[in-house]
């Protein structure tokens, strides 16, 4: 179920596409759903900004079902009817509680099954039930339910119950369909609520013997809600440090793991560490032995081993080999390939380039659109003015070169194997091979000049 607005976060964005973890909601559902069964038997039920929704989860291959009108929970499994006919059992899942693991709607399903049950809820034990609908079991021993009651309609007595309904449930899909009308509006949101098809089913089948059971998780964790901004970042707290605790478990140091936020998918390999306060995002990976120090930010990067990224780090979409340097205050621009044991520093930026093996570029420089070999050294605030206010325009440094500092190199250039630029160059011209280049003007001295000028005053 994924078609409510999420009136309680205020918000341009529906709530299911609200991300915790790096991820928006219904994608860790359907990640979790499709674990148990095959995205071909997924059904995403979308209603508000339903496009949107859909357009931002098409690649998990799920289907998809409009519910065109939200008028609750219960009206969203009527818009399902048709798409469920041909199974026996559904699990329906809420598109807003994302730390589900696939194991517990195993054992969900399972415990459904065993009991021969019409409808099976997943439960827990909250300290704080506030805000969750309370189950009425029968009686404390007993896994028959009796009905559910929502939080507003609940009396003082019921609100003391703290087994709450998760918001998970399995129904049998004949019983599901075969009571489905007779769910009611009679309530605070005038709302078809899916809960009351506790105390539906129960009446109309108890003869029958297909009950309707309550199965607790001791996990009370994995059923939380995101629907606040205040539970969004309790969610996405608890998503966090479960995977830096993953992360440690696999042999990564991460110091301080409060601070750092790591998406779902990085992944970084045994003895690497994070210090605090490092972003590690997207589909970032890390080898072995490397270390990311404060205050780093890097999204979609491929970082190999023994690497060092000093403080203050921004990199997206790059790739650093084995044993580079980069930082402190580097920013690495999509495309940026930096080669084993190479040298990026104090604020240099780069964008598509390629830095050959052991090349260096320490301080204060703009390489943009370049090819660099192996063994060049670029001075202090070199500068490849790749952009002609049209286009772009390809530099390309030979092997073994030495850019002195101040350096400009005006696009499209090339500069040969092992020559040299003088410091303060503006290259216009290919450098030949071996070739010493210097393009500045030529350096004027008036001899007493200055002795001359302190006399006349
Ligand atoms: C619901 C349950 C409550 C339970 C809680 C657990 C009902 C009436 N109440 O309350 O007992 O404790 O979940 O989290 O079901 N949705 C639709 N179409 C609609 C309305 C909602 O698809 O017309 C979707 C929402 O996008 C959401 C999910 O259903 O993903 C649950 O709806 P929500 O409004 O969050 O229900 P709660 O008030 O949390
Ligand atoms: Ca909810």
């Amino acid at each position: 179920m994924a078609a409510g607005k999420g009136t309680r976060l205020k918000s341009q964005l529906p709530k299911v596409l609200h991300e915790v973890g790096g991820k928006p909601l219904l994608e860790h559902v359907i990640r979790a759903a499709v674990r148990v069964v095959p995205a071909e038997d997924v059904y995403a039920i979308i209603g508000h900004e339903a496009e949107r929704v859909r357009a931002a989860m098409a690649h998990t291959g799920v289907n998809f079902v409009l519910q065109e009108e939200q008028r609750g929970t219960g009206h969203a499994l009527m818009v399902a009817g048709e798409a469920l006919a041909g199974y026996d059992h559904v699990i329906v899942l809420s598109g807003d509680a994302p730390l589900i693991t696939p194991e517990t709607i195993g054992r969900l399903l399972n415990f459904h099954l065993e009991e021969q049950a019409a409808m099976t809820l997943l439960s827990a034990d909250l300290e704080n039930p506030t805000g969750y609908g309370r189950v009425l079991r029968k009686s404390s021993r007993s896994a028959e339910v009796l009905a559910i009651v929502e939080e507003k309609a609940a009396s003082a007595a019921q609100k003391k119950i703290r087994e709450i309904n998760s918001g998970f449930y399995v129904f049998d899909v004949k019983e599901l369909y075969g009571n489905i009308g007779k769910l009611s509006t009679a309530n605070a949101h005038h709302e078809y609520y899916l809960t009351d098809m506790a105390g539906v089913l129960r009446k109309a089948l108890r003869k029958a013997r297909r009950p309707v059971v309550a199965w607790k998780t001791a996990n009370a964790a994995e059923v939380l809600g995101g629907n606040t901004r205040a539970e969004l970042s309790e969610i996405d707290e608890k998503m966090r440090l479960a995977k830096c605790r993953q992360l440690m478990a696999d042999g990564v140091t991460v110091f301080y793991p409060a601070t750092c936020v790591i998406d779902a998918d990085v992944e970084i390999a045994p003895d690497t560490v994070i210090e605090p306060y490092v972003q590690l995002l997207g589909k970032t990976r890390i080898g072995t032995a490397s270390r990311v120090r404060s205050y780093s930010v890097i999204r979609d990067s491929e970082i190999g081993d023994g690497v060092v990224v000093r403080p203050g780090c921004v990199m997206e979409e790059a790739r650093i080999g084995t044993g580079a340097v980069i930082g402190p205050f580097s920013h690495l621009r999509p495309g940026s390939d930096v080669g084993e044991g190479a040298h990026v520093g104090n604020f240099v930026e780069t964008k598509k380039i390629k830095l050959g093996k052991g090349s260096k570029a320490n301080h204060l420089t703009y390489l943009g659109d370049a090819e660099i070999g192996a063994g060049v050294n670029i001075g202090a605030g070199t500068i490849t003015c790749n952009y002609d206010g049209v286009n772009k325009h390809k530099t390309v440094i030979e092997d073994g070169v030495f850019i002195g500092s101040d350096s400009t190199l005006v696009a499209p250039v090339r500069v040969g194997k092992g020559a040299y630029v003088g410091a303060a160059s503006c290259i216009t011209e290919d450098v030949p091979e071996d070739a010493l280049a210097v393009g500045r003007a030529r350096q004027i001295v008036k001899e007493g000049w200055a002795r001359e000028k302190r006399r006349k005053k």
